[in-house]
């Protein structure tokens, strides 16, 4: 684990053209925690959206799921939440009787405690089957265990790829399923810049604090020397693109030391760190063009902010 997060940072920092650091690795125990402060910011519209359709629209969601009372299910989510919003999907399965268990999936073993104790209080009778796993891992565990899945993959959090690498990531989930099998991918819409851009450059520092968490996280674990006060959160938002992009930004000229390598920075020299993609109807159309996957239904909040698509594979 260590010895790859120290290649992928040497790696990433040795590029000539544009150095890079993985947003994978924002998440240890600080940038979780960050993260919960981001989902609560004034700027940061996405979750409230995505909660929005959950708490208002549940019966749209139930209707484009097509479900049969006769029949069994599983509704695994991949990355697990806080379960803040699948709540209100799960309690109207449970009003509506349906035969279902809810498997959540994270590597993160705290998110999966968290999101089990909460569920325990909210929907007592619920059938929680908590995967500790890598999700096609845990899916590959549950493919023939003769349930319909509902997969949900909520968030935006496939955003965090390259177009590329959200079809390979579409592609693998098809195989991991059976024809019939559902999909709920949430994600966020491309919209003015105005919107966007604040989402990613909060007012209290907290989303800077969050990508620059990462060169920390860097020196403690890789015993690298950082200097934190010579580097920004530098996002930026191409409407055009539809992609938000992190960098952190090198305020000098200075060399940084990890193990026996020496990376050079010249002032205002940028390190790439994510990109969070903002869809359309078209992006998702491509994406999915490639994959056995197809497109259901979609549905947005009242301000069309973020979207939910409903899945099928075929
Ligand atoms: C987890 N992911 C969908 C977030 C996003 O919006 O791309 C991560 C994040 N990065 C900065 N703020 C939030």
């Amino acid at each position: 684990m260590l010895e790859q997060f120290k290649k992928e940072v040497i790696e990433g920092l040795s590029k000539i053209t544009q150095k890079t650091l993985p947003s994978k690795y924002f998440y240890d125990k600080k940038g979780d925690g960050l993260f919960v402060k981001i989902t609560r910011l004034p700027e940061y519209y996405l979750t409230r959206a995505e909660m929005e359709i959950f708490q208002e629209k549940t019966s749209e969601i139930m209707a484009a799921l097509e479900l049969d009372n006769g029949k069994k299910y599983s509704v695994v989510e991949l990355g697990a939440g806080d379960g803040s919003k699948t709540v209100h999907l799960l309690r109207e399965l449970i009003k509506r009787n349906y035969d279902f268990e809810y498997l959540p999936v994270d590597i993160s073993s705290n998110a999966l405690d968290g999101i089990k104790n909460f569920l325990s209080t909210e929907l007592p009778t619920l059938v929680v089957k908590p995967s500790h796993n890598e999700y096609f891992k845990a899916l590959e565990n549950l493919k023939q265990d003769g349930t319909i899945k509902i997969i949900l993959f909520l968030g935006s959090n496939i955003g965090n790829l390259m177009d590329d690498q959200a079809t390979e990531f579409i592609y693998q989930l098809g195989s991991s399923l059976y024809k019939g099998d559902k999909i709920i991918l949430g994600v966020d819409l491309k919209k003015a810049k105005e919107i966007i851009l604040p989402a990613y450059d909060d007012n209290q520092g907290i989303t800077a604090e969050f990508n620059l968490n990462l060169l920390d996280r860097i020196n403690k674990e890789l015993g690298s020397d950082f200097i934190r006060a010579n580097f920004i959160h530098a996002p930026v938002y191409d409407e055009e693109e539809g992609i938000a992009k992190s960098y952190i930004k090198s305020l000098v000229k200075q060399s940084v030391i990890l193990e026996n390598h020496e990376f050079n920075f010249e002032k205002d020299e940028l390190i790439h760190t994510e990109v969070s993609r903002k869809y359309d109807d078209q992006v998702v159309k491509q994406i999915l063009s490639r994959t056995d996957i197809t497109w259901e239904h979609k549905i947005t909040d009242d301000n069309n902010l973020f979207a939910d698509y409903i899945l099928q594979r075929n």
